[in-house]
């Protein structure tokens, strides 16, 4: 007896994954204790050889491939295993239990199964929480309005089992939201800025961390967990499980290579907003999720995202009117967040908003 695929789920066919995605060898593997053993040097002096290896290679791996694995990253183990029991907890529950802390129109955040990607369905169940709260962002209910619109607070609503879940989710966002401050500052020092340059457009950050759960699929040649896209924010902090899927398109061919799980390490994707601000040296890499037939399988993103307040655009010190025109427009991170929710949530007839449509003419 056959299982019918509910349509929503499946791919046009010039996106389903191909079966043969082979293993990526050659996405950058970067051990990051030269930086957590001792500090950045003052402005001015000059980087112990380790450090400056270091950002050799975190400069190389942001440009070639906008995706690296890290080791030595300073976020204790014991804190990710922490977060993946209570999460493996919390989407084993019946769902009438889980949609006790439903997102809606309201509230986008807490547990939500019917996430779309580019309109079409994706294969997993999330639970989103923001790491700082409130996280004030547009209200995602103004359709309309565009800047000077109505700001909404997002406070996290917390599922009463697992009893721990909501501890270990605390204290895994503070760890790993230290670990994107650090790398932040990295990615200024490989830009040539001083290494807190861009601190403080996460003053009122808006990062959120989602607990993926990707449920075993009988349709892996149709369906997708997640469908390809770019993260919008600064950078992404992931962690997969061991049971791989995640897919990156390299930069170098265009050819959809898996990302496989090296264990202790966390994986970093360049954003949309790095993209920008670096205007171009650093490429935002295309990724999507397979899904798999047998297993479930467990990730959870650090969204690193900026105030909602701030406007994107290349940074001053990078762009030069003769040599180095700003590529993109500027525009406000709030209402790109806020449109890029709204295409989300409904299955919209339209293309959602990218980074793309900032881009000036040639
Ligand atoms: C995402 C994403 C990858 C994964 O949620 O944006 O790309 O491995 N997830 O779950
Ligand atoms: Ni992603």
């Amino acid at each position: 007896m056959g299982v019918e695929v509910d349509p929503a789920f499946v791919q046009s066919p010039e996106h389903r994954p191909d079966p043969t995605v082979v293993e990526a060898s050659g996405i950058p593997q970067i051990d990051l204790s030269p930086f957590l053993r001792s500090p950045i040097p003052e402005a001015g002096d000059a980087f112990p050889p380790a450090q400056s290896d270091l950002l050799e290679e975190v400069e190389a791996a942001c440009r070639d491939w906008g995706f690296l694995q890290v080791i030595n990253h300073g976020v204790p183990l014991e804190l990710v295993e922490r977060v993946e029991a209570a999460a493996r907890g919390f989407f084993a529950m019946p769902v009438e239990e889980k949609r006790a802390v439903r997102r809606d129109e309201v509230n986008p955040l807490g547990y939500y199964e019917a996430e779309h990607t580019k309109n079409v369905r994706d294969w997993k169940e999330v639970f989103d929480f923001v790491v700082e709260e409130p996280a004030v962002i547009p209200s995602p209910a103004e359709r309309a309005s565009v800047g000077g619109g109505v700001l909404i607070e997002l406070w996290n609503q917390w599922p009463n089992y697992p009893p721990e879940f909501r501890e270990a989710c605390e204290e895994y966002a503070k760890a790993v939201t230290g670990l994107a401050f650090k790398l932040l500052e990295l990615i200024a020092l490989t830009l040539n800025l001083p290494a807190k340059r861009l601190n403080n457009y996460f003053k009122d950050q808006t990062s959120f961390i989602r607990l993926n759960y990707y449920p075993p699929c009988p349709f892996p040649d149709l369906a997708l967990g997640v469908g390809r896209h770019k993260d919008s924010g600064a950078l992404t902090i992931l962690y997969q499980d061991d049971v791989g899927g995640l897919d990156v398109r390299r930069q170098s061919d265009g050819k959809w290579v898996r990302v496989k799980p090296i264990p202790n390490s966390l994986i970093i994707n360049i954003g949309d907003i790095v993209q920008v601000w670096s205007n171009d040296k650093y490429k935002s890499a295309e990724h999507r999720v397979s899904v798999n037939t047998k297993k479930e399988r467990f990730s959870t993103p650090l969204f690193f995202n900026p105030a909602h307040y701030v406007m994107v655009k290349p940074l001053e010190e990078l762009v030069d009117d003769e040599k180095s025109p700003a590529k993109y427009e500027e525009y406000n991170w709030g209402e790109f967040f806020k449109t890029r929710k709204l295409s989300d949530f409904k299955k919209l007839e339209v293309e959602n908003i990218q980074v793309s449509h900032f881009r000036k003419p040639e």
